[in-house]
């Protein structure tokens, strides 16, 4: 393929995991009929992202026309119809939505098309004033046929366009008045051998390959295709042909195509042999850990410069506030009690989508840890803003190297596991508590609290772990799968824990009902007694993780027996030579002694095989649960 533009090659290797959003966008313009890759190939492996509707649209090589096909539901129900039909285009555009703006119906789903037909457009974010750019508009006289905020958007690039009579002129006339995420991907009746791009907070890549452009909001949608690709900057546009992109600044300023090699292997994004992604990334966590820990062990003294601190602010450090939401801020309640026990650091967690509400006194010395698997969530992203602007040094520890929270970060470490596509958070968890342990003996080295021997002693117990993660999915998957059917049938379950095992009941609880639907609770041990002891019954399975600290085991054995007092069937997560607990539950699954704090490391696989079975059994959608999305990018 000839390549007709400016070509700076940044040669770039990386461990690529996804930038994720709700919504995805892919398109391509070249020199094949697109149709059935964007429906069979490319929205397939995005479609974690968002899945209320589908849509595409593509310059038609028979009708000469724009053709627009969209559904509401997943996306098989776009795939049935749009395979039927004969259209088909060198040019075309995909989406699968997550619905924010108006429900989700046919006419809400993307592709939009602007009133005089001319301009089809699918879109990834939210535009926060389209309510007053639509009463402009409406005042113009433009008729709304949806509710959703895209319309909005579709409807002004379309006018601007036409006032301008310049497409470029037109695109940043457009962009200038539209604030929020606008990414988005258009075709127009009038450049019927174009696509026009814009990237406004929402990423987009491009992909150079012999068949022509890709253009995805995720690389792995053309990851088969080729591995060079271009991130658009943020707030660019871009004018994409089949050999050619011409990107522009907001300013209309011309902008590099900086290309990057980007390596993955198809194991990353495909199922394999796997029935669900969830069970596949189960399956990969000791690996994951493993690359983790050779990784941050590869980092030497550069992790400081990774970080944004010198080794003196390292040393002066006074306290850690860590924070995220869903999964990942369970990771940081037990990385709560990593930085106290390990690093002598005070550690206050936060949950981000709350703490806005609260009043913030700024400590001096202390680290603000985002904690993301996507790097894109709204809840935390706010929080790492408003951390910034009371002068707050924040870090980010994220799965996604090319996230918002990468670049709006002061410094960041990068989880290495790798893609993660099922919308439970399975890997990106245990690696986020692999990151948080190895940090807190990696800070209480640079203090002179412990030496190098405990710090490879730290990094040796994570793998040890890791195989302990492993090694007892293998030993309970029969019983447990043989058990699913049992568990099924309840209407709730209670996850108890105490100590770094409390926090660790409030993730095991999440994993079930996200992916069951099963009403599941976690909750401190101890608390029972206070109230929630009037739950239980025949009806309520407690699932209870011990603890191997004896104080803590003792009296994790009294809330056993109150359980069982009660009537309560009781599954117990226990360690080796814990026989009293073993003794008093109805099912246990015995975890051989790991390090003390990585108990919830070494529970972790069994934890989520349990309620990946259950799941199973009730014939759930579990790499796409209902009502979610793999990233929450709305607040
Ligand atoms: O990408 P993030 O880690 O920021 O996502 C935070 C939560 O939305 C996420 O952990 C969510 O709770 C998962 N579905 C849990 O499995």
């Amino acid at each position: 393929m000839k390549v007709r533009f400016f070509i700076i090659v940044l040669l770039f290797t990386c461990f690529y995991s996804p930038i994720i959003n709700p919504c995805s966008i892919v398109a391509f313009i070249g020199n094949v009929l697109c149709k059935v890759r964007l429906l069979t190939k490319e929205l397939p492996r995005l479609e974690y992202r968002g899945y209320d509707s589908a849509g595409f649209a593509c310059h038609d090589v028979v009708t000469n026309d724009i053709v627009v096909l969209k559904k509401p539901g997943k996306l098989d129900v776009l795939k049935e119809l749009a395979l039927k039909s004969p259209c088909d285009g060198y040019a075309a555009i995909g989406h699968t939505r997550w619905a924010t703006h108006g429900g989700a119906t046919e006419v809400n789903a993307h592709p939009h098309v602007s009133e005089d037909g001319k301009l089809v457009l699918v879109h990834n974010g939210v535009i926060e004033n389209h309510y007053q750019i639509k009463q402009q508009l409406i005042k113009q006289g433009v008729q709304f046929r949806s509710e959703t905020d895209t319309e909005v958007m579709t409807q002004l690039l379309a006018k601007c366009i036409e006032k301008a009579g310049d497409l470029k002129k037109g695109v940043l006339a457009c962009v200038k008045q539209l604030k929020g995420a606008c990414s988005c991907v258009a075709l127009h009746k009038d450049f019927p051998d174009m696509l026009i791009v814009v990237r406004q907070r929402s990423p987009l890549c491009i992909g150079l390959a012999k068949d022509g452009m890709h253009v995805a909001s995720d690389f792995l949608a053309f990851a088969d295709k080729t591995d060079t690709v271009f991130f658009m900057p943020e707030s660019s546009i871009a004018f994409v042909k089949a050999e050619s992109i011409n990107a522009f600044d907001y300013d209309g300023n011309a902008l590099p195509i900086e290309l990057k090699q980007v390596h993955l292997q198809p194991s990353a994004y495909e199922k394999l042999d796997h029935d669900h992604f969830m069970l596949k990334e189960i399956y990969e966590q000791r690996v994951a850990i493993e690359r983790t820990v050779a990784y941050y062990n590869s980092l030497g003294d550069d992790l400081w410069d990774l970080l944004g601190l010198t080794k003196e602010q390292v040393e002066n450090l006074k306290s850690m506030n860590l924070f995220g939401c869903g999964t990942s801020w369970h990771a940081a309640r037990i990385g709560q009690f990593f930085f106290e026990s390990i690093a002598d650091l005070p550690t206050a967690v936060h949950l981000a989508s709350e703490f806005r509400y609260m009043k913030f006194f700024a400590p001096k010395n202390s680290l603000f840890v985002a904690i993301s698997q996507s790097g894109e969530t709204a809840d935390t992203l706010e929080l790492i803003r408003y951390f910034k602007e009371q002068d707050a040094h924040v870090i980010t520890l994220t799965n996604s190297p090319m996230s918002s929270m990468v670049r709006e970060t002061d410094g960041h470490l990068l989880l290495k596991a790798g893609p993660e596509i099922a919308v439970a958070s399975t890997k990106a968890f245990s690696t986020q508590l692999t990151g948080l342990y190895w940090l807190a003996h990696r800070i209480a080295l640079q203090k002179g609290l412990i030496d190098e021997l405990e710090m490879r002693q730290a990094e040796h117990d994570l793998c040890y772990a890791a195989q302990v993660l492993e090694k007892t999915i293998e030993q309970y998957k029969i019983d447990i799968i043989s058990d699913a059917a049992y568990y099924a049938q309840f209407q709730r379950i209670m996850y108890l824990g105490r100590h770094v095992s409390y926090p660790f009941a409030l993730e095991g609880a999440l994993k079930l009902k996200e992916i069951s639907y099963i009403f599941a609770q976690g909750y401190p041990a101890g608390e029972l007694k206070h109230g929630s002891i009037a739950l239980i019954d025949e009806h309520t399975p407690i699932v209870l993780f011990s603890h191997q600290d004896p104080i803590i085991y003792q009296k994790l054995i009294s809330n056993a027996q109150e359980v069982k007092a009660r009537k309560g069937h009781l599954v117990s997560f226990v360690f080796e030579g814990q026989d009293e607990l073993i003794a008093l539950s109805d099912k246990v699954y015995i975890i051989p002694r790991v390090a003390p704090l990585l108990e919830p490391l070494a529970m972790t696989g069994v934890m989520q095989f349990f309620a990946y079975q259950i799941a199973l059994v009730l014939g759930r959608d579990i790499d796409k649960p209902r009502n979610l999305a793999k990233a929450v990018t709305v607040e």
